[in-house]
């Protein structure tokens, strides 16, 4: 018996990194999955390896119709969606405040904050046709303090936002048993930080009581908890995956 037996699950920005990862981890665990991201290649690469309980869609989270489309195509082919993982994000340009552009700061705020607004609009009624299902909003550290070499403001306000948002979805959909719950990683080997090494930057891993940045797997082991029935009385919370790093 696989944890995620029967789940129909999107993923967003899932043709690689941690949503790459999300993805294989979900098939494993015996879902259909719906992985999602601008990148056509990646995405159609990944779910071709990844087989027939894999669905790879084009989309672009900042579009509410694109994500209209993702729900209806993800139901045609698998049925109700179960599981919605809002993992797509980009950090931005780094900048201090008084120089940052606004078209860059609206541009961050649509991928990280508006999508996973969209995303739960248009798959809430399908969980509720399912009788219930799990959201993971893929916030960061970023979204519970300005740490140390936080790219910009529009990342860190958009990486709260998510936040917030959890908790307000949690409270008005708790009633018809749908969870929703954040995600918070501190430093994760993935494309998104192909710059940083645990030596760099005067030493990332240094910043880490673990010592160490985490592997993308570490961060599905606790989205696939999230998604499951093991999390089935958890609801509206921000789960922290840093290895120590914002208990300092
Ligand atoms: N890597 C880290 O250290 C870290 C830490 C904290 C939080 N996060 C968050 O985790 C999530 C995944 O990050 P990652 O490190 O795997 O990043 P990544 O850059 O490796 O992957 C992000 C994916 O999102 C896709 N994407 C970007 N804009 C999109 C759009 N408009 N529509 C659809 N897809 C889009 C990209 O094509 C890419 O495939 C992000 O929300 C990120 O902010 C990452």
């Amino acid at each position: 018996m696989g944890k995620l037996d029967g789940k129909v699950a999107i993923i967003t920005g899932a043709a690689q990194g941690m949503g790459a990862s999300h993805a294989q981890r979900f098939i494993e665990e015996g879902a259909k999955v719906v992985i999602t991201d601008l990148n056509e290649g990646g995405g159609r690469r990944l779910a071709d390896e990844l087989g027939e309980n894999a669905l790879f869609l084009q989309h672009d989270v900042t579009s509410p119709a694109d994500w209209r489309r993702v729900v209806h195509e993800a139901e045609e082919t698998f049925g109700p969606v179960t599981v919605l993982v809002n993992n797509a994000g980009v950090l931005g340009p780094i900048s201090e405040t008084v120089e940052f552009a606004e078209e860059e700061y609206l541009k961050v705020c649509a991928i990280n904050q508006h999508s996973q607004f969209y995303g739960m609009k248009a798959v809430i009624p399908s969980m509720r046709k399912a009788g219930g299902g799990a959201i993971v909003n893929i916030s960061s550290t970023a979204g519970l303090v300005s740490i140390v070499g936080a790219p910009n403001i529009a990342y860190v306000g958009s990486k709260f936002a998510s936040r917030g948002m959890t908790k307000h979805a949690a409270v008005q959909y708790g009633p018809d048993n749908i969870r929703v719950n954040s995600v918070h990683p501190g430093y994760i080997k993935t494309p998104m930080m192909a710059a940083a090494t645990d030596e760099s930057g005067g030493g990332i891993a240094a910043q880490v009581p673990l010592r160490r940045m985490s592997e993308p797997e570490e961060v599905s082991s606790l989205v696939l908890f999230l998604a499951c029935e093991g999390s089935s009385y958890i609801s509206g919370m921000e789960h922290v995956i840093d290895g120590g790093l914002t208990a300092q």
